[in-house]
């Protein structure tokens, strides 16, 4: 078991497979990309399936999630998602992808055993996403999702970042979207985990904000008893149900209280928290032909480690030096 210092079990792992990425999201990093990791840095596919085997039958992890950059940039996702598919103790599989090689690769990953996938998706507008994510592929991501859809990794959910000035006058048309195409469209407030460090607190599109705009158009009413439990999107029933819309209010709203993660970074670094400052190597135990019980234990003392809260509301905050295409969001 991965047990906190607070008494927080982490049962879900999200594992990042490389730092690159095809897009280049103003709120994520700068134009000319960022200085990626290398190919001996990376974990390899064995690797990465040997550290998810031990956390499945040692550690008590159940749900593993595959992220980037963009993880669909991994030449041996396929069979990594298979290696794991395979493994006794079998874990739930998702992927958190910006969509655009989906069209490609959503059947093979159902066949491999993926259960589902969350897209990034910030605008319905050609225009606005070219702005917003450097690159003139929007078509692509509206075609991955429906592949995703028609291939059965459902629910297909989709996360949307509003920027101010861009796109922050597009909730309303983007949920009437995501209920017309039955994805479950979920709201995130920008987090100081750019490359570039340009986040402010002022400047961000609060969870307020995003519910009062939706307000005008739908009737929003709390799913269930408000309790989310350690998810991180607090949702709405939309005008009564059965459609959903989430909100992810790390900001405003933060829920490191329940929080139930453990990270591994694509060069074999666990990290405690998405804000966490430190990291531990698994990366080096693995190398030097570590047993199976000893990476377990490096684990579990890194999780003992872990803090309370992501500290943002800390006069002394500071932003991780690891950016978010590198921790996996
Ligand atoms: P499901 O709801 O199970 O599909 O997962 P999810 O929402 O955790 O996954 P996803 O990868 O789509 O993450 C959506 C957003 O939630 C991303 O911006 C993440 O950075 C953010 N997020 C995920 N885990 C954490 C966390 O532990 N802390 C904070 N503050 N944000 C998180
Ligand atoms: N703040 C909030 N969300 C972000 N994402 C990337 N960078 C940030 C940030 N600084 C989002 C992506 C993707 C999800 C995994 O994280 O848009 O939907
Ligand atoms: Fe790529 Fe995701 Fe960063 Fe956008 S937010 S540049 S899709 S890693």
């Amino acid at each position: 078991m991965l047990i906190d210092t607070y008494g927080r079990v982490a049962t879900d792992l999200r594992v990042s497979l490389t730092d690159r990425c095809n897009l280049r999201c103003t709120y994520c990093m700068p134009e000319e990309g960022l200085q990626w990791l290398s190919k001996p840095d990376l974990l390899t596919d064995d690797e990465i399936v040997r550290l998810i085997r031990i956390a499945v039958t040692d550690l008590g992890i159940t749900e593993v999630r595959f992220t980037g950059g963009e993880p669909l940039l991994r030449p041996g996702l396929v069979g990594i998602v298979e290696q794991v598919a395979a493994l006794d103790a079998r874990p739930q599989m998702s992927l958190t992808t910006n969509g655009i090689g989906l069209k490609r690769t959503a059947t093979a990953l159902e066949a491999a055993g993926l259960d589902r996938v969350n897209v990034s998706l910030d605008t319905l507008r050609p225009d606005v996403f070219k702005t917003l994510t450097r690159r003139d592929r929007h078509k692509d991501v509206l075609e991955g999702l429906e592949a995703a859809r028609d291939a059965g990794l459902t629910p297909v959910k989709v996360n949307s970042v509003l920027m101010p000035g861009l796109n922050d006058d597009e909730a309303p048309d983007l949920l009437a979207w995501a209920v017309e195409h039955d994805y479950e469209l979920r709201f995130i407030e920008q987090m100081p985990l750019d490359a570039q460090h340009g986040w402010k607190r002022e400047g961000m599109v609060t969870a307020g904000d995003i519910l009062a705009s939706l307000r005008t158009r739908f009737e929003l009413t709390p799913e269930g008893s408000g309790e989310r439990g350690s998810a991180p999107a607090e949702r709405w029933l939309v005008d009564g149900g059965p459609h959903r819309v989430g909100v992810i209010a790390s900001v405003t709203r933060p829920f490191c209280a329940a929080c139930d993660r453990t990270r591994l970074t694509a060069d074999g670094q666990i990290r405690t928290c998405l804000f966490a400052t430190e990291e531990t190597d698994l990366r080096a135990a693995l190398r030097s032909d570590a047993p199976d019980e000893e990476i377990a234990r490096i684990w579990r003392l890194a999780m003992w480690g872990k803090k309370a809260g992501s500290g943002l509301d800390d006069p002394s905050f500071l932003q991780p030096d690891r950016p978010m295409s590198a921790i996996g969001g």
